[in-house]
């Protein structure tokens, strides 16, 4: 299928065209701080303040969807001053940043175990959710207390109830049912993944969706990442897009 057959060839050049779907493994704000001979949590203030900065930058650049892992299922295993601290950053995220989304046409959306998060960070997910649900220029997806596996093994309990319950006959278990099972139900794949501080990993992070991601990883600590950088990344996915995705050549 050529389904750029319609536009002239330096129209296609210099259209850019924008990911759908970004998501981003937001690491290194303990080594940043670290250098700095700062606490921890030091490095998680910093690493909000990139959190903001590259939200804005992705609305900018017409991205419809940023999913960012602000807190893993193995993250509980930190010590509870840190947890506390994450917690309290996000909290106090969620309620500064409302207005901001509400203004910028930014819908918030969560995924993970949401019920394990403290009562307060929950009423105040809750709150901004809700406060910007009708907004629909881009999704601001948070993974929170979330895990791959978990997503997995809750999405194969799920199907595997309405399989005994008659709702589902095996047979008819696709790819899709298997999407339509798991807390990114109804958004699309990501096409890009950024993983900052330069470990080569995936850490449990979206492992069913990342099955055709093209992946970056940037050896900058998150606290660091700038919208720069950001904005680089993205031009060097498009020219990715373009040298590999075409079909007609
Ligand atoms: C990884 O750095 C980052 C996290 C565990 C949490 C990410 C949290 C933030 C960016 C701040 C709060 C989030 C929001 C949405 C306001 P690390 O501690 O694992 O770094 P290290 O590998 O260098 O120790």
């Amino acid at each position: 299928m050529n389904s750029s057959a319609s536009l002239p060839p330096e129209a296609e050049l210099d259209a850019p065209v924008p990911p759908i779907h970004v998501a981003i493994i937001m690491d290194g704000n303990g080594r940043w701080a670290k250098k700095r001979m700062l606490n921890r949590i030091k490095g998680h203030e910093k690493g909000a303040k990139t959190v903001r900065t590259i939200v804005r930058a992705s609305r900018e650049y017409g991205i419809s969807m940023l999913t960012l892992y602000a807190f893993s299922t193995e993250n509980w295993q930190r010590s509870k001053i840190e947890v506390t601290a994450l917690m309290t950053l996000l909290k106090h995220f969620l309620e500064s940043e409302q207005k901001e989304m509400v203004d910028n046409n930014i819908r918030l959306n969560a995924i993970g175990q949401i019920e394990r998060l403290p009562k307060n960070v929950q009423q105040a997910l809750n709150r901004t959710m809700e406060a910007t649900k009708h907004q629909n220029g881009m999704m601001l997806n948070l993974a929170l207390s979330y895990g791959g596996r978990a997503e997995i093994v809750r999405m194969v309990q799920r199907i595997a109830k309405k399989v005994t319950g008659g709702v589902i006959d095996q047979e008819k278990i696709t790819s899709d049912v298997i999407s339509d099972h798991l807390y990114t139900k109804g958004l699309p794949d990501p096409e890009l993944l950024i993983r900052t501080s330069g470990e080569m990993r995936i850490s449990n992070f979206l492992l069913w969706q990342i099955a055709y991601t093209e992946i970056f990883i940037t050896e900058t600590l998150w606290p660091d990442f700038s919208e720069d950088e950001f904005i680089q990344i993205l031009k060097e996915y498009q020219r990715r897009e373009r040298r590999f995705g075409r079909v007609d050549i």
